[in-house]
């Protein structure tokens, strides 16, 4: 049975020092809790690091990166290419996060390009989408959701659809100012995408895991986890201390077995 996943992205946060920290705590927690996929997604500078210490322990905690240009090499300054990635040994390839459509005007069809360069490269693409507060007071959630997710998936053959992850990040959720999702409209929400899966993809659609995240804390993690098609959580700052992820690994421990 797949492995209920659990991980956070840290955005632009840590220093290496505090980042080499907190995965060797995180290394000494994690054994406790078979039942979890673990992930962390650090800054890019720390991920040489950070793979090496990891394979010091011979750690399953896997490793991501938070963006990749889609090229291999090339005049692009101040972009990583999936070969530097390859090299340090990274897992999963983030792609899509809703800061990075905000700020840096990532579309979907640029989310697209870089998850088929990640397939390529044998990496895990972690696909973000997520509408935007505007989106969901107009009633046209899904819709924005199904655009973002088959723009996101255009040329991933059923073959290759295993090897994803997806994230569902509502914007008005996430981050300081964000409010936690209600839960029955996560259960919508999840349950929806599936069928888009599945309606595209056949029964490779129902293997994908669907990660929830977005104020995700240790007062709702757990219902979230209990949601048929929430396959995993992804989560900002309530993951940034071990100690604080550890009590959301133990409430959610108590309802994913
Ligand atoms: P928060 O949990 O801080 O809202 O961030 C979630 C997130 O953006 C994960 O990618």
């Amino acid at each position: 049975m797949k492995k209920f996943l659990l991980g956070t992205n840290w955005k632009m946060n840590k220093t290496l020092a505090q980042g080499l920290a907190y995965s060797e705590a995180l290394m000494a927690i994690i054994g406790k809790y078979a039942q979890f996929e673990f992930f962390i997604i650090p800054p890019y500078t720390h991920l040489w690091k950070m793979k090496e210490a990891l394979a010091a322990q011979k750690s399953p905690l896997k490793l991501g990166a938070q963006n990749m240009h889609e090229q291999d090499f090339g005049q692009f300054t101040g972009e990583i290419s999936p070969l530097m990635l390859a090299e340090i040994g990274v897992d999963i390839i983030e792609l899509g996060h809703s800061e990075r459509r905000q700020y840096f005007n990532e579309t979907d069809e640029a989310v697209n390009k870089k998850a088929l360069a990640a397939l390529k490269h044998g990496f895990t693409p972690l696909i973000c989408i997520g509408e935007q507060q505007a989106d969901k007071d107009y009633g046209v959630s899904p819709e924005m959701l199904a655009k973002q997710l088959k723009i996101a998936l255009t040329d991933v053959p059923a073959t290759a659809i295993g090897q994803f992850w997806i994230a569902y990040e509502p914007v008005w959720a996430i981050g300081v100012g964000g409010t936690p999702a209600a839960t029955p409209y996560v259960e919508e929400i999840h349950n929806f995408l599936r069928q888009v899966l599945i309606d595209r993809y056949g029964p490779s659609g129902q293997a994908v895991p669907l990660l929830f995240g977005g104020s995700v804390n240790i007062n709702n993690a757990s219902d979230y986890a209990r949601l048929d098609n929430v396959d995993g959580l992804f989560i900002g700052r309530s993951a940034w201390e071990p100690d604080l992820f550890e009590a959301i690994m133990a409430a959610v421990g108590a309802v994913v077995k």
